[in-house]
């Protein structure tokens, strides 16, 4: 057999066992044999770039090939469906339908209202060939490099089965709770903004530029919807199972009906039944079944008349205000918080519910002793919807009020005209505040000071070792060290990467500060342009606002900054600690134009630089890095391991493949 046989042949085997696993939930070989067949095929794949195949198993674990996702036009617009309440509502749709088929008779197919983002699949031969989302329904954006990502999406479809040579299939990528849990907890960790719920998450991944990313969280998808010409018969209900012949996912729990009873019932039982589902649902839908009635019957606007969906009431209980609580954010934010008697909501006890800001609290008048709704409606945090009734007539605690001083440090709290949140002002001395500042500047695109996490610097604060950035420098091993000699070890790792960060480039210190809107890019443009902390701290505003890309806004907090006594002793003690306060010389005399007007992509791993230095180097020669490969890219700078779907494109577009030393002989810093 020769090795592009056997490429074909493992990719078929896994396709199959992908199924298995993911759509059918019946593995037949260990996952260990899985990932040996898996490296087999990459490493053939690696030695015969010729054999290059985007819906190649190995392609599931994404690539760094950034995407810019291309408009694309739905070759059928995506319509919505309309929403039911009640089961008035249903009747009348029931009645509508038969109407419109002048008393014919008709079957209703009831499926779960997935709750996640609709996904328009194309097949060609068998193969997955675009994955567009909803967009306006008109048009929508061509996410098909991270579906492919999604394990139980099939890629290829089973050998053999009676598919169309073209069709176009619809569903719902949804984060099942699992994957959604396991992502919130370690963003928790890393004090990133939780996901409100699977739907916001699923569909922030999927719009995700590093489908590495997407093939990490855990999405799935749920099929609903076969479209095209050829396609199996006239029932919605069989086109369905068809599909799931041929691989795809979907749903066991839908249901042909014959009545409005039937329906109801399916109704009622899904209501209870859907907490024990993997996945968020939202509500039931229900379309008539067969499509020439579907024909008939013919669409609105905005929806099909054969369809409609039934939306679940959210979850409430009723239970008792107790107390409010003012939470301070490492940004000053200041969130209300309920406190309530402990009630079951939606399979788990609920104590606390967000009130957001103050706003919340007045339009919900909110008294102390207060019975209160609490709904869990897509969200995580449950929130107060309402006063309950019979708390609004009878004798009642007092008024809750918003705090008007910071409950971590007792400053009055300020609130900026048009913004919703209340602030905490001081800066200079609020835990929270200054926290946040720490951590931002350890941050890995600041400092990098990877020893370290938000805990440690929590613990050290604590502890009164530090109480800001600059105090870092000073740490020293026996300080770390507590009755635990254990950790010796860890203590000399923080204290050397601690040490280590003082080679950081002056653009990223600049960053690490914590100027307000200095990002990345601003701060890169200001040390470029200034070459040094003393030359920005003595520029005027004039000065600043007229260098390009940067706006008044950070102009004038650049000036702000600078004219803080407070921030000048920071920077001070930084500079006494040998931080990198300017431009190195290398840096300085490096610049030219050797790269003008050439836009560079970077792929794989490098040797001599990191990819965020070669990004500089790039920039500093007056080149470009963009993410994507095109027609216009003048050459890749290419590492170790660059990407197969990379090297695919740049060889149809003929683009030149230049290595680390090629690249740094052209610039020559070597
Ligand atoms: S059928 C023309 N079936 O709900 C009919 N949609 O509110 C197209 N959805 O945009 C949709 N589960 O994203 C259909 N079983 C299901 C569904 C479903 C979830 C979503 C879909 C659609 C939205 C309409």
């Amino acid at each position: 057999m020769t090795d592009i046989e056997r490429i074909i042949q493992l990719r078929d085997e896994l396709h199959r066992h992908n199924h298995n696993y993911y759509v059918l939930n019946q593995p037949v070989i260990s996952d260990r044999d899985f990932d040996f067949l898996l490296k087999e095929l990459q490493d053939l794949e690696a030695a015969h770039p010729e054999a290059f195949d985007p819906n190649s198993p190995t392609q599931r674990v994404g690539s760094d090939l950034n995407n810019e996702f291309q408009t694309v036009q739905h070759q059928r617009p995506m319509l919505s469906l309309s929403n039911t309440y009640n089961r008035e509502e249903v009747k009348d749709f029931y009645e509508r339908v038969s109407e419109g088929l002048q008393g014919a008779k008709f079957r209703i197919c009831c499926e779960l209202k997935f709750d996640g983002l609709s996904i328009s699949l194309h097949y060609r031969n068998g193969k997955l060939f675009q994955a567009v989302t909803r967009g306006d329904g008109v048009q929508g954006d061509d996410v098909t490099q991270n579906i492919r990502t999604i394990q139980s999406i099939p890629l290829q479809l089973a050998q053999g089965a009676d598919y169309p040579s073209e069709f176009e299939i619809r569903g719902e990528v949804l984060m099942p709770w699992t994957s959604f849990d396991r992502l919130n907890e370690q963003r928790a960790l890393a004090e990133e903004p939780l996901f409100a719920n699977p739907r916001n998450a699923a569909s922030g991944t999927l719009k995700s530029k590093d489908s590495r990313v997407v093939a990490k969280r855990g999405l799935d998808a749920y099929l609903y919807y076969l479209l095209g010409d050829n396609i199996p018969g006239d029932g919605h209900y069989e086109n369905m199972e068809a599909a799931r012949r041929w691989g795809f996912q979907v749903s066991r729990h839908t249901t042909l009906t014959d009545s409005l009873q039937e329906i109801y019932d399916y109704i009622d039982y899904w209501d209870k039944e859907r907490h024990n589902l993997p996945v968020a649902t939202d509500g039931i839908v229900l379309k008539v079944n067969s499509l020439s009635q579907q024909r008939s019957l013919g669409m609105t606007a905005k929806s099909p008349r054969w369809a409609i969906a039934y939306k679940f009431q959210a979850e409430q209980a009723c239970t008792t205000l107790r107390d409010v609580i003012f939470q301070v954010g490492r940004t000053g934010a200041v969130t209300p918080v309920a406190v309530m008697d402990p009630v079951q909501l939606a399979g788990t006890t609920v104590r606390r519910a967000t009130l957001h800001n103050a706003d919340v609290i007045q339009s919900l008048d909110l008294h102390m002793g207060d019975k209160v709704l609490v709904e869990k409606g897509g969200e995580i945090i449950p929130k107060i919807v309402a006063v309950a009734p019979e708390s609004l007539n009878g004798e009642r605690g007092f008024p809750i009020q918003f705090a008007t001083h910071c409950p971590a440090c007792g400053t009055p709290l300020i609130r900026i005209p048009g913004e919703a949140a209340h602030y905490c002002p001081n800066d200079a001395s609020c835990p929270p505040l200054i926290l946040g500042r720490i951590e931002h500047f350890i941050s890995r695109k600041a400092m990098n000071i990877q020893s370290l996490g938000p805990e440690t610097v929590d613990e050290y604060f604590r502890q009164g070792l530090i109480h800001d950035a600059a105090d870092l420098y000073s740490l020293t091993e026996e300080q770390l060290l507590n009755e635990n000699a254990s950790n010796r070890k860890s203590a000399q790792k923080i204290i050397q990467s601690i040490r280590e960060s003082v080679n950081v480039t002056f653009e990223r210190v600049l960053y690490a500060i914590g100027i307000r809107f200095v990002g990345e890019i601003a701060a890169r443009t200001l040390a470029r342009n200034y070459g040094s902390m003393d030359a920005l701290a003595s520029a005027s505003l004039e000065d600043i606002k007229a260098i390009n890309g940067i706006g008044d806004v950070i102009a004038q907090s650049v000036i702000n900054f600078f004219s803080e006594p407070k921030n000048l002793q920071l920077v001070e003690r930084l500079k006494n600690a040998g931080l990198q306060m300017q431009i190195s010389e290398e840096q300085a005399h490096a610049q030219s134009d050797t790269l003008k007007g050439q836009s560079i992509v970077i792929s794989g791993v490098f040797r001599h630089h990191s990819r965020d230095e070669y990004k500089a180097l790039i920039e500093q020669h007056g080149g470009r890095n963009v993410g994507s490969i095109s027609a216009k890219t003048s050459f890749i700078l290419a590492g170790e391991n660059m990407g197969p779907s990379k090297l695919e494109k740049a060889n149809k577009l003929g683009i030149r493949i230049m290595n680390e030393d090629e690249f740094l002989e052209m610039i020559s810093t070597l």
